[in-house]
């Protein structure tokens, strides 16, 4: 099925990209709010992003008014009955996004398709709360959506390969890079980039080093942007409700680090909020290290334990060999979307955390996590599939074979 036209329902800042997107590329686009405010602020980060590439000479005044003009903000479903697809981008509450696919079940035709842009929640479930389950499916844009090449595709249990192909075609018609995953909570890059997010944020909290100190020393490492910087730039309040149902659903190797709740109830939520792990403008905060005394004082989290970026990334590596084994996606597809989803790269090159850990050598990885475990509990014990491809000699490009292949 073409797509001839969208709609996008949420009109936050993701929901305002979205809209973005999809009008660059030539198509006329519903973008819809029940709240004015929110649906001013979408128009308003579609219109920020155009005038951008304005600015830089990219694009005339008039080829941006012509964009803007496919964007056709409303507080009702007016204009939803030829939509070909709806994408969801409400708040990240299931019983909100059933009520929402319920409402639009009755206004859209039969065929359009229900695509959400949940960050982690469970596509089947929101199937489920629909008359056409074999049409819903996750379509997930990574942040700042007008430039991350990635869309994570989900199918449910219910699902259809046509309503995937569907999506698959409709992404790349957007000049972005599908990747088709395999449902699980926090999908494929959430899953991964959360355990590394979450133990920054625990050896910032142990006093293993400052917030700055780590983002450096990830950048040098060779992701595009630091934890901290990141977590400001998405909102604590979406990190730490990822957070808590990976947590919920996979048990103690994903336990959230505690400054994520102070930094929430303080209303420290990012960029957004003007503050977050990072005063915006003003960097490094006295506030911040103040809760972390308290937390320490407190006795609710360790302190002097030593700070590695190998501490971060290899539990990103762990989980992603966990991902091979559970067949998430294949091992090329794990490693083009890390990098088209955060920007991965290592050595210089882009290449993602499988390519990466066999650069490393398997039993070196395997070898520190294991002394990570020993330093700082379980969470870092090896998975399976890493410490079998050990065991059977497949140490990585040194070897010829690791999780990928090399002549
Ligand atoms: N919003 C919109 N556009 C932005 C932007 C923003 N916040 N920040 C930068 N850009 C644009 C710039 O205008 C520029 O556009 P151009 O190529 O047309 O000139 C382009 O991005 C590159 O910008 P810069 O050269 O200024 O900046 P960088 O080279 O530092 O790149 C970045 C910025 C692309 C954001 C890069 O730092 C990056 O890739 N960071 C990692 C982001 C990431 O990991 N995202 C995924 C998070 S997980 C997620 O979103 C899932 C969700 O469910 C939580």
């Amino acid at each position: 099925m073409y797509i001839f036209k969208a709609a996008v329902v949420g009109a936050g800042t993701m929901g305002g990209e979205i809209a973005q997107v999809i009008s660059f590329s030539g198509l006329p686009v519903v973008l819809k709010d029940i709240d004015e405010k929110m649906l001013e602020r979408g128009m308003a980060k579609a219109r920020e992003i155009y005038q951008r590439r304005v600015d830089k000479g990219k694009m005339s005044a008039g080829e941006m008014q012509a964009k803007m003009d496919l964007i056709t903000p409303t507080l009702t479903y007016e204009g939803f009955e030829d939509v070909d697809i709806v994408i969801e981008a409400v708040p990240e509450r299931m019983d909100i996004k059933k009520r929402v696919f319920q409402e639009l079940d009755e206004v859209c035709p039969e065929q359009t398709i229900f695509a959400s842009n949940t960050s982690a929640l469970s596509i089947s479930e929101m199937g489920a709360a629909t008359k056409r389950p074999h049409k819903v499916v996750g379509m997930h844009f990574f942040n700042p959506a007008s430039v991350m090449k990635l869309v994570e595709v989900i199918p449910g249990l219910d699902t259809s390969q046509e309503t995937v192909d569907d999506v698959v075609m409709f992404a790349e018609s957007l000049r972005k890079i599908p990747v088709v995953v395999q449902e699980c909570p926090g999908f494929l890059v959430n899953r991964l980039l959360m355990p590394y997010l979450n133990e920054a944020t625990k050896a910032l909290e142990e006093g293993a080093a400052t917030a700055t100190e780590i983002d450096r020393a990830v950048v040098e490492w060779g992701m595009p942007m630091g934890p901290f910087t990141l977590m400001d730039m998405l909102g604590l309040d979406v990190c730490a409700h990822v957070g808590q149902y990976l947590y919920s659903e996979y048990g103690d190797r994903m336990e959230p680090a505690r400054l994520f709740e102070k930094l929430v109830a303080a209303g420290r939520l990012g960029e957004k909020t003007g503050a977050g792990f990072y005063d915006h403008p003003g960097g490094e905060s006295e506030v911040v290290y103040k809760m972390i005394k308290e937390l320490q004082d407190s006795g609710a989290v360790r302190t002097g334990t030593k700070f590695s970026v190998e501490r971060l990334m290899y539990p990103l590596i762990n989980e992603a060999a966990l991902c091979v084994q559970e067949h998430i996606a294949s091992i090329s597809d794990i490693d083009m979307a890390m990098v088209a989803g955060s920007g991965m790269t290592y050595g210089g090159e882009r290449i993602g955390p499988l390519a990466i850990a066999d650069k490393i050598g398997l039993d070196v990885v395997v070898a520190k996590l294991e002394e990570l475990a020993k330093e700082l509990g379980p969470r870092f014990l090896p998975s399976r599939p890493l410490k079998l491809r050990v065991r059977a000699g497949h140490l990585g490009v040194k070897t010829g074979k690791g999780f990928h292949e090399y002549a």
